[in-house]
């Protein structure tokens, strides 16, 4: 938790840019698995978290801007509850160390809306991703739970959005916490590596790690040898000599902030003469977006460029052909970059998507592509200081996209589909890192990571 001061002026920031209205922010309750007491881990809202910085189930945050009241709403602890968790602060203590000095029985909520309602004050609220949190905020509203999406406030979602793309130091310092544990994840991996193992083996090595630093991972991790399947969740295979390695994995620190770093490496320790061809591509893709992002870019933008180098290697290989910009705007080259260049990392690993990935990932008036590539890309808009994302472009042979894509002769005009087939045991490649946005460029988080394929194999050979 941070200072009682960085809550209030984040809640003081909402309620200028809001400037009327009873905003309700739910925090998270617990998630069963296979009955009521059986719960995944706890993960609190990050909204919540952000404005109102408790880390507990069940509670509700208020903002009343037009009133220049703040409430939390829970129930608060009884003996009952200490008996089965051990001795707690009280809710009202620690609203206290958020600046709130309001904490009131959830009971207490119903009148405070009532009393809303009937002055006709607006009742701003965001999309959910919980359906508890959509039967909650239905029940206490009166409206529809099917209809829920129809109530939601744009307005507030993009001024949340709008506060919380920008990360204070103290948040940044958190982010570099994380990046730097999810950077020890894949090193780790890196140095355990073996031809026999199983992928679900190297993945408890790599989520030790995370456990070590009392840190979670900040999603499911990806580590897989069909690096081609954008998220492969399987780990059922065997490591091969010749194999690469996909490793798209990250921690979420006790704090709440995540890390999302994805490396390739060879099973053997040595990456193949044609292996290399296609990892430096990708390497070059992911140079060219660290040379471009700074304040005032379009991560489309960016993107683009990123998919014109990826066009030209191609074309030096002769799988692609034909002119670069023709080949971009018709899109023939998403075959091999079917995803988007990256997004904002936070307290989510796709950080604030639960507001809306358009919200977060585009400005007013940029509409969002409808092509086959462009389409998945989440972050398009124009880059400011303080800005986190992720820089992750890929290169991907996927076999049943190609032989659809043959089948109908997709831009066969710009694909030469029989050098393709060469190509095809390359499988998937992605390479991912961090950045904050400076006031004149970008800075990579956490400390040193191996990049190219010489420094991957002097790791892997110790
Ligand atoms: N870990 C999913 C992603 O990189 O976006
Ligand atoms: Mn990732
Ligand atoms: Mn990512």
């Amino acid at each position: 938790m941070f200072n009682k001061e960085i809550y209030i002026e984040r809640r003081n920031n909402l309620k200028k840019s809001t400037k009327t209205g009873l905003i309700i922010i739910p925090g998270n309750g617990n998630s069963p698995i296979s009955y009521k007491d059986n719960c995944y881990n706890f993960i609190q809202d990050s909204s919540f978290l952000y404005f109102f910085g408790l880390n507990s189930q069940d509670l509700i945050g208020v903002i009343d801007v037009d009133n220049n009241q703040e409430y939390i709403f829970g129930k608060e602890y009884t003996i009952d509850d200490i008996i089965w968790m051990g001795n707690q602060e009280l809710f009202k203590n620690q609203a206290l160390q958020v600046g709130i000095d309001n904490f009131k029985e959830i009971e207490e909520l119903n009148s405070l809306i009532s009393n809303s309602k009937n002055i006709n004050q607006k009742i701003l609220f965001t999309k959910q991703y919980r359906d508890a949190n959509i039967l909650k905020l239905s029940s206490l509203l009166d409206i529809n739970p099917f209809n829920f999406n129809e109530y939601v406030s744009e307005e507030l979602e993009k001024n949340i959005s709008n506060l919380r793309n920008i990360k204070s130091k103290e948040e940044i310092i958190e982010i570099e916490k994380a990046v730097n544990i999810t950077r020890d994840m894949h090193l780790e991996a890196m140095r355990n590596i073996k031809v026999g193992m199983k992928e679900f083996e190297l993945a408890a090595i790599i989520e030790k790690i995370a456990k070590s630093f009392n840190a979670t991972t900040s999603f499911q991790t990806i580590c897989t040898v069909n690096g081609e399947i954008l998220h492969n969740h399987s780990q059922n295979n065997t490591l091969k000599d010749g194999d690469l390695i996909l490793l798209d994995c990250g921690a979420r620190t006790n704090s709440g902030y995540c890390g999302d770093m994805t490396t390739v490496f060879p099973v053997s320790g040595k990456f193949s003469e044609v292996q290399k061809i296609f990892y430096s591509i990708l390497i070059k893709m992911f140079e060219k977006a660290e040379s471009l992002i700074k304040p005032g870019i379009s991560y489309k933008e960016v993107h683009l460029s990123v998919c014109r180098v990826l066009i030209q290697e191609m074309i030096n290989l002769n799988i692609l052909k034909g002119d670069i910009e023709e080949i971009l705007d018709s899109g023939a080259h998403a075959l091999f970059f079917p995803h988007g260049l990256g997004h904002m990392l936070g307290m989510d690993v796709h950080d604030m998507e639960n507001l809306g990935e358009n919200i977060v990932g585009y400005e007013d008036g940029i509409v969002r592509s409808s092509q086959f590539g462009l389409k998945s890309l989440r972050l398009a808009r124009t880059l400011q200081e303080g800005f986190v994302i992720t820089v992750e472009p890929g290169i991907y042979f996927i076999p049943e996209l190609i032989k659809k894509w043959k089948n109908q002769n997709n831009f066969s005009q710009y694909i030469n589909y029989d050098e393709i087939d060469k190509y095809i045991s390359i499988g998937g490649m992605r390479y991912e890192g961090d950045y904050l946005i400076t006031a004149d460029g970008s800075r990579r988080l956490g400390d040193k990571m191996p990049k190219y394929f010489y420094e991957i194999e002097n790791i892997i050979s110790k």
